[in-house]
């Protein structure tokens, strides 16, 4: 594909129509510690340590399916694990299922996810050649932003998915992945535009805008292509 395709797609992808999500607060306020009393049933809480570290994609995938660890679980219709190469070079993060994503156990597949698809293809990649995932396996009711307790509780979830396939590059889409990721309140402008490393591994990060944001936000479309022309450099090193 030459530069003027590229642009010509990169244009195209502007007429992809925008849905407004719910917003909730920038950072949920934290709930009071919990009182625990004897009489309130606990949920399982996920494994932490070497449980989790040793297990292989089917035991990760089957613990997520039936994951119980924070509340999220009572309102979805199922987990979302994640999907693509399981050696993938490219990792792509996202936020949380949406709509689409809670009906049909695969991320990325609503409208934003298709936009997802056409900034993949601008670089020459496609949805089976990536592996990606999710901060959160399941869906926040009306998409509010996850809470601070609910990524704690599915962070090794993720953090075992990176383990595994051992990413030459992670790209983290939209201000929610990149913090959470980054462990940082710094705001996207802020983070984007630089090689970040996460995790034990210090894996290559990269951050970009969320699709949902680039289809209501088309003007950020020109910096969504440099965050991606980045990646590439990044992951070519
Ligand atoms: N937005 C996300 O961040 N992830 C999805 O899977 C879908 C929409
Ligand atoms: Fe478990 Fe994560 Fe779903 Fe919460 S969001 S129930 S921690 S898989």
């Amino acid at each position: 594909m030459d530069q003027q395709q590229r642009h010509q797609y990169l244009q195209a992808m502007g007429i992809v129509e925008w849905q407004r999500r719910g917003r909730a607060a920038r950072l949920a306020p934290q709930s009071a510690d919990p009182v625990v009393t004897d009489s309130e049933p606990s949920e399982l809480p996920v494994p932490v340590g070497e449980e989790i570290t040793g297990l292989d994609w089917e035991a990760l995938q089957a613990r997520v399916l039936s994951c119980t660890a924070c509340d999220l679980h009572c309102p979805r219709t199922q987990a979302v694990f994640g999907v693509g190469n399981r050696n993938a070079d490219w990792m792509i993060v996202g936020e949380a299922p949406g709509a689409e994503e809670d009906r049909r156990g695969e991320p990325f597949v609503g409208r934003a996810g298709q936009l997802l698809d056409s900034m993949l293809f601008a670089i020459g990649l496609d949805r089976q050649q990536v592996y990606i995932a999710n901060v959160l396996k399941c869906r926040p009711p009306n998409n509010r932003d996850p809470r601070p307790e609910e990524v704690e509780q599915c962070e090794p979830w993720l953090q075992r998915q990176v383990a595994l396939v051992q990413p030459r590059l992670i790209l983290a889409v939209g201000r929610i992945a990149a913090q959470n990721l980054l462990k940082t309140n710094a705001p996207l402008s802020r983070l984007r535009g630089r090689r970040h490393s996460y995790g034990e591994a210090n894996t290559p990060l990269v951050v970009t805008y969320h699709p949902a944001y680039l289809l209501r936000s088309p003007l950020e479309k020109r910096k969504a292509w440099q965050d991606l022309k980045l990646a590439l450099e990044v992951a070519a090193q």
